[in-house]
This record gives C-alpha cells, structure tokens and sequence, in this order.
C-alpha cells in the first residue's frame, strides 16, 4: 500500500514524533505502512541507522509493528493515542452488535452512579465530562494551559506515567534534594538516576538546576508548593528565573506536582507550557483524602495522549464513579470551607512552631503545607531525642541525596499547646550530642 503521508524529521526522536503526531491526528491509519527504513532514510537524507531507530522507539511505544516482509506498518490500536479505536464503522440505521459491552439496563453500577440510568461503558471519554469541564475552568484561573487533560490514580502514578512516556531506563531526572522519598523510589525502581537539584524556601535553585540540566537531565521534577519534606513553594521571582532557563531548553520534560492544591497556604506559580513536553499534575489526596486516588493531569497533546493510550492498555481509566465525586467535592461548599479551615490550620501550625524554634534559635523551614523541616547535625541523634521526650519525627534521610541532614515534623494534627513543649523537644534534639545519655 503506497503512503501518501511525507514524514519529515532529522532525528530518530523528531522522525518518531512526526509519526505519532500523524498517528494522532488519523492522517496515518491504523494498518498504514511505513517506508522501508532504506527508502525513508533517502528521502530525508539521514542514516538508515536514523530512521532504524526512530521505527524502534516507535514500536517500545505501542504504535507501531513490524512483522517481517509486511514492513512497519501502524497498530491497529496504537498505544500512543487514547482512543479506542474501532474496528467497525456503523453506519445510521444499523444495529450496533460489535461493541463487546453488558446491557446498560442491567448493571447494578447504575444505582450508585452519580448520572442514575447512564453507566460509563467501554469505549468512552476517558476523563468524565463533569471533571473535564470543571477541570478547564479551574486550570484557567491558575494560568495553566488546560486544553489537553488526563486523569491518573494520584500523582505518583500520573509522573511515572510521565516519566515513561517520555523517557528510556538509564535517563537522568532532575530532582529536589532534599525532595520527595516516593519519587526517589520510583525513580530507582524505573531505572532513572537522580540528578539533584537544591531546594530553597522559593523552590528549586536556578543555578542548580541549570547545572543538572549540564550534566544531562532529561526531565525536572518541581513542586509547586508544600514541597517534601521543606514546605518550600515556588515563589513568583524563582518561577521567573526558571521560566527563563527551561525555555532555553526546550527539549526538557517538566513536570510539576502540585499535590497540596487548597490546602498548601501558598499561591501558584506555574512553570507549565514553558517546555514543548510538560505536564502539570494536581492530586486530591492532600486536601480531600488520600483514599481518593486522582489526580488531574494537564499536559502538551503528545504527552496527554501518550499517558492516556497507556493508560488505557491498564487499568482503562480512573472510575467516573471517583471522578465525579471529586468533582461534587470541588463544587461543594461545605467540603470547600472545611479546605480552606485545614489550610488556615496548617499555616497556623507552622507559623507557631517555627516561631517558637527561632525563639530558641534553633532554624527551621515550612513556607508551606503540612511540614516543618528542621536541619539536625544527626539524624539518629535528634530522632531518638525526640522519641524519648514522646515525639516521633521523620528522620530526613529518606528524603535526601547529597543534602544536609534534618528531620520532618508533620504539624497538621497539632494543638497550640503542644507548640512550647514540642519546640523544647526539638531543641534539645536539635543541640543533643551523639552518644551522651541515650
Ligand atoms: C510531593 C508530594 N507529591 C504528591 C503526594 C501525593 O501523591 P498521591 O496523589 O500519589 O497520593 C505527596 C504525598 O505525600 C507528596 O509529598
């Protein structure tokens, strides 16, 4: 079968990317037929160790297959779209037997769905039609480009999603050190190495991510606010500074968690759409419960699509059972105010504990969320200091790389009169030496 569509590109990542675009976009069919790698290569005038490569990245990717004399031809359902696409076109007036889904009339889901009589069948949108229009308005307000969006089983799950999307096991990630000890984990465990980048109370150090993105770093981690363990939050001049520097290097993959939305007693000040791969990734668990496992996505198209065609080859989608409740919860006033009275709460907390350290001289930071972070010359020292006086406090070496010690206070279920007694807790932690009377 002749191919009509010009593939352009010099690179294999380039040659790749115009495929799934053309994949995308249906301009490449599903069954189409890619040029022999000889032919494309001639044609573009690139190595045919170019295009060889730009057909396997293709193929890790789900799109396309190549089955010996048939050449490379487009999946039927490539995995790099999130559309299920279907084998039969029914034309007006004709019975539709092909779809493989239960009667709708005899589900006991639709008792418990929010649209009573309508469950959610395979072949649907993926992100419920409630959650997508609430979703665009919201990330509208708070300056992210919102056009292209996902739902993921929270935010851990939605960045590894990213990460693989975009990445290949050995690729470096940029990360805040200290920074989130999940992240850290599940970079190790998908084969990336940790490229660490400093974190002040304004975010991540310009100058040290510039630095990893010298040494390599394919993609940057950031937090957008309450970031673990520091509480930093990235502040209007960093995200000015770093807006500059990503935009120099535009074939990055950023990433944003913003997981503590509502509740982080701090204002956003978003990176997204600064890379031509990005992804913004809003979980609930913080400020609604982490039993609600979502996160709202936004990204460019080809990393939204990429995440959903994935998606799709697991769990299908994120239950529109969940989704809409987290939308009913978004729209609720109460729940909204009880937010907003946790966020009041936890600045509170924070505010009150770290005065009372300074008040001893003893520095401490937590600009926002739920933690306060306390440098400590040992933490094994400090950790047991504590545990003897009845506190226990998250030693800081999970979240650490090549950072200086300290320890994690969570300070969200904190009264105001435990603030004296556990600052002198701390202080003495903070002062204890190794060794002595333990
Ligand atoms: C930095 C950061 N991101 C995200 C989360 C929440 O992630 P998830 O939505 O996967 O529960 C946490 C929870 O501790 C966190 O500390």
């Amino acid at each position: 079968m002749p191919e009509q569509y010009t593939i352009r590109g010099a690179g294999a990542e380039a040659i790749a990317s115009d495929v799934e675009s053309a994949v995308s976009t249906g301009v490449l069919a599903p069954g189409a037929e890619l040029p022999p790698i000889r032919q494309l290569a001639a044609q573009l005038g690139v190595n045919p160790n170019t295009v060889a490569a730009a057909y396997r990245l293709l193929r890790q990717r789900g799109a396309v297959e190549t089955a010996g004399r048939r050449g490379t031809r487009v999946r039927e359902r490539p995995a790099t779209t999130p559309r299920s696409l279907r084998g039969v076109a029914v034309p007006p007036g004709v019975r539709d037997l092909s779809t493989g889904n239960p009667n709708p009339d005899l589900l006991p889901i639709a008792h418990v769905s929010p649209r009573p009589g309508r469950p959610v069948l395979y072949g649907e949108p993926a992100v419920s039609p409630e959650l997508a229009q609430y979703a665009h308005a919201v990330l509208a307000d708070d300056g992210v480009p919102g056009e292209h969006i996902a739902v993921t089983a929270g935010a851990l799950d939605g960045i590894e999603r990213v990460l693989a999307a975009h990445l290949r096991p050995g690729d470096r990630v940029a990360v805040e050190d200290p920074g989130w000890a999940n992240l850290l984990d599940l970079l190790a465990a998908l084969g990336f190495s940790a490229e660490p980048m400093s974190v002040d109370d304004d975010g991540p150090v310009t100058a040290h991510v510039a630095r990893a993105l010298r040494r390599g770093a394919r993609a940057v981690v950031v937090t957008t606010r309450a970031q673990n363990p520091i509480g930093a939050a990235v502040s209007a001049a960093r995200a000015k500074e770093l807006r500059a520097l990503l935009i120099e290097h535009d074939d990055v993959l950023l990433i944003e968690d913003d997981h503590c939305s509502g509740i982080a007693g701090a204002p956003l000040h978003s990176l997204a759409g600064t890379t031509r791969h990005w992804a913004f990734v809003r979980s609930v668990a913080k400020a609604y419960g982490p039993d609600l496992r979502l996160a709202l996505l936004a990204g460019d198209l080809r990393t939204v699509e990429r995440v959903q065609g994935r998606l799709r080859l697991g769990p299908g989608w994120i239950s529109h059972l969940l989704q809409d409740r987290v939308v009913g919860l978004w729209r609720d006033e109460a729940a909204t105010r009880q937010v907003h009275e946790a966020e009041t709460l936890y600045t509170r907390n924070r505010h009150l504990l770290q005065t009372a350290l300074a008040d001893r001289g003893v520095p401490s930071s937590a600009r926002s969320g739920l933690n306060v972070w306390v440098p400590v010359p040992d933490e094994t020292v400090a950790i047991t200091r504590l545990l003897s006086a009845g506190w226990a406090a998250a030693p800081g070496t999970r979240f650490r790389i090549a950072s200086a010690p300290g320890i994690r206070i969570t300070v969200s279920g904190l009264e105001p009169a435990d603030i004296e007694p556990l600052a002198d807790a701390i202080t003495e932690a903070v002062h204890a030496i190794g060794g002595a009377s333990m």
